[in-house]
Order: structure tokens, then C-alpha cells, then sequence
């Protein structure tokens, strides 16, 4: 379904179009020092664990839609979920090939780990698959913005590291969609809501432990 917009819409987006591609100009030209050995040490664990992170997620929903794919309410919204972690695995595989970072050794792991998450809460129903995403799109949230807060202690006048926090930001602000809007289907109506959750949530951050290493 398309939106239409009124010609003062319409004028208000171009503008902000032009506005978007101006600041991108700016980035781009902007002087580039390159990035120290230390940076580099820091960045590389950073994407090697946001790439893992990402495979496990892009499982996690191929397994909730296995199982609850045939509910013509929800395959829309998980298949909207999905595609974005179909886009945030494509950025943060290019940044491992563009910065040569060694990937996780574990990625059969996150793979197999990811759908067996999806695929198990969605069989205990649709709440549980929600409580699922809503406390993992916490801890992932949460993760991304200690990044951020990280990647704010290097001083920002490489491109690379202009990229990578836009990269983050915008990674950041769709896991925090997902989060809400599996809070909005009922996320806390899961049997056992806080114990699932508990639960998920250690595995996370145990995850996000090992990937940055191994
Ligand atoms: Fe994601
Ligand atoms: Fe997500």
C-alpha cells in the first residue's frame, strides 16, 4: 500500500532526501587519518561478535517463521523482522571483508544455537516466540549502545569509524523496534514470562562473550 503525500510532504521530503545525501557528501570528503593498530584491535572483536550476533538473529526468526509462518497475522510482521536482520547480517559481513576480521570460529553454532531458539519458543506458542525476541532484542540493544559508547572514546575523524556507528546506530534502533513491538504482541502474556526470559537473556550476553573471542 502506498502512502501519498501532500505536495508540502512531498517538498518536506525532498528537501530532507537532499539534506541526507549532502551530509553524506560532507562524510565522504571528509579528511581520513587511518585507523591506529590499537583502533584496529578494538574495532575487529566488535564486528567479529556483531556478525555472530546477526547470524543468530537472521535463525532465530527463520525458526520462529517455521513454525509459525502459516499465521497470516504474524508472517507479515515476522517476515518484516527478518528482511531487517537479512540487511544488518549483509553490513556487518562487508565490515568483517572490508577491516579483514577474522569471523567467529562458531558460526555452525550461532546458526544451529539461533533456530533452535526461534523454532523451540515458537512451538511453546506465539507469546513465548515474542518473550523470545523481546529478551534477546534487549540484550542486543543493550550491546549496541556500549558500543557506541566505546566507539566514542576514538576520535571521530576516519570514515570507517563514521561508518561503522552509523552501522551500529542504525542496527541498534531496529533491534529496540523489534523489541517493541513483541512487547505489543504480547511478549509478557508468555508462560513463564520472566524465567524464559531470564534464561535467554544469560544465553545472550554468554554468546556475545564467546563470539567476541573464538
Ligand atoms: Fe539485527
Ligand atoms: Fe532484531
Amino acid at each position: 500500500m502506498s502512502m501519498q503525500l501532500s505536495p508540502i510532504g512531498a517538498i518536506a521530503r525532498r528537501a530532507l532526501t537532499t539534506a541526507t545525501r549532502q551530509a553524506t557528501t560532507a562524510a565522504s570528503a571528509m579528511p581520513s587519518r587511518p585507523l591506529t593498530a590499537e583502533e584496529k584491535e578494538k574495532l575487529a572483536p566488535m564486528i567479529r561478535v556483531d556478525q555472530s550476533g546477526e547470524v543468530g538473529a537472521y535463525y532465530i526468526y527463520k525458526g520462529q517463521i517455521a513454525v509459525l509462518g502459516h499465521d497470516p497475522n504474524l508472517r507479515p510482521l515476522l517476515q518484516e523482522m527478518w528482511d531487517q536482520e537479512k540487511k544488518h547480517l549483509k553490513y556487518f559481513s562487508d565490515l568483517v571483508g572490508h577491516h579483514r576480521v577474522r569471523p567467529s570460529l562458531l558460526r555452525p553454532i550461532w546458526e544451529v544455537a539461533g533456530f533452535a531458539v526461534g523454532a523451540g519458543t515458537a512451538l511453546l506458542g506465539k507469546e513465548a516466540a515474542m518473550a523470545c525476541t523481546e529478551a534477546v532484542e534487549t540484550v542486543i540493544g543493550h550491546h549496541y549502545n556500549d558500543q557506541l559508547r566505546e566507539l566514542a572514546t576514538i576520535k571521530d575523524d576516519n570514515e570507517d569509524l563514521v561508518h561503522l556507528k552509523k552501522i551500529i546506530a542504525e542496527c541498534r534502533d531496529e533491534e529496540l523496534e523489534h523489541h517493541d513491538i513483541a512487547v505489543a504482541h504480547d511478549a509478557q502474556r508468555a508462560p513463564f514470562h520472566s524465567a524464559l526470559s531470564a534464561v535467554i537473556k544469560q544465553g545472550c550476553k554468554t554468546a556475545i562473550w564467546i563470539a567476541e573471542r573464538v
